[in-house]
């Protein structure tokens, strides 16, 4: 299954790689209504590094109207600094009630709103952030490309949008195992054979600057600087 797009810079739609195996919204919220109890027990050590480094780049970055897109149960909300003023969103009900049972337990008190809320379409007015964060998300979305065309409407014009995820291996035993993990789509809850392409349009591609992140490098820290001028992809098909 693939997307078709019209890409920007090459004025010409393009057919672009999708996992192979898509996950609808009903699908997302069945997978993580059975991961939500334990959620951080499972994934929270291995992508700890991943999820400080993304929010530590969030810290550094200009402007406090942070949207957090597919918060979960929340892991990532105590390493905001206080001056970020964080909204948090998810489409899954049960993550998020964990979310808000941390936010309370902790006294975050710089999390202004949890919202049940699909994160490819969401009901923010345009340029809303100054920055939105997608951890772990990116490859869950049952459309990535529209989650990044919603992510450049609500965030202003010179914000930033951020990824952190697994993509795909080039080549190698990486690769290989990935792809027979992708089978299991349905049941892990993401993709394990999602390609950065699939995210990113070529254009975004070259101006975003793509950090590797530990273990092993086995996630990618993706920035993107939201463009003056810049406007959603229009979906075709
Ligand atoms: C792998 S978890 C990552 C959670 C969290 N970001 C973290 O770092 O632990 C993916 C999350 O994305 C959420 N999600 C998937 N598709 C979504 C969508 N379209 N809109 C909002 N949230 C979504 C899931 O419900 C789940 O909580």
């Amino acid at each position: 299954m693939s997307d078709v797009l019209h890409d920007e810079a090459a004025e010409k739609v393009v057919e672009i790689p999708s996992p192979k195996s898509a996950l609808d919204a009903a699908a997302v919220k069945a997978a993580y209504r059975r991961w939500a109890s334990v959620y951080d027990a499972l994934f929270g050590s291995v992508s700890a590094f991943g999820r400080k480094r993304a929010v530590e780049a969030v810290n550094a970055l200009p402007g406090t109207q942070v949207l957090e897109v597919g918060v979960g149960t929340g892991l990532a909300l105590p390493y905001y600094r206080a001056n970020k003023r964080i909204t948090g969103i998810d489409l899954s009900g049960d993550m998020l009630e964990r979310a808000r049972q941390r936010v309370r337990r902790m006294k975050l008190s710089n999390v202004e709103n949890l919202l049940e809320m699909d994160a490819e379409a969401t009901q923010f007015a345009d340029g809303t952030f100054d920055v939105a964060v997608a951890m772990f998300v990116a490859s869950v979305v049952p459309h990535p490309r529209a989650l990044l065309a919603e992510l450049k409407r609500v965030v202003k014009p010179g914000g930033h949008i951020l990824f952190v995820n697994h993509f795909l291996a080039q080549g190698g035993v990486r690769l290989a195992v990935e792809r027979g993990m992708a089978r299991a789509s349905h049941s892990l809850g993401w993709h394990p054979d999602f390609a950065i392409e699939s995210l990113l349009p070529p254009a975004d591609l070259r101006r975003a600057v793509l950090q590797p992140v530990p273990p092993a490098g086995l996630f990618t820290l993706v920035t993107l600087e939201r463009e003056a001028g810049s406007c959603a992809s229009p979906l075709v098909a």
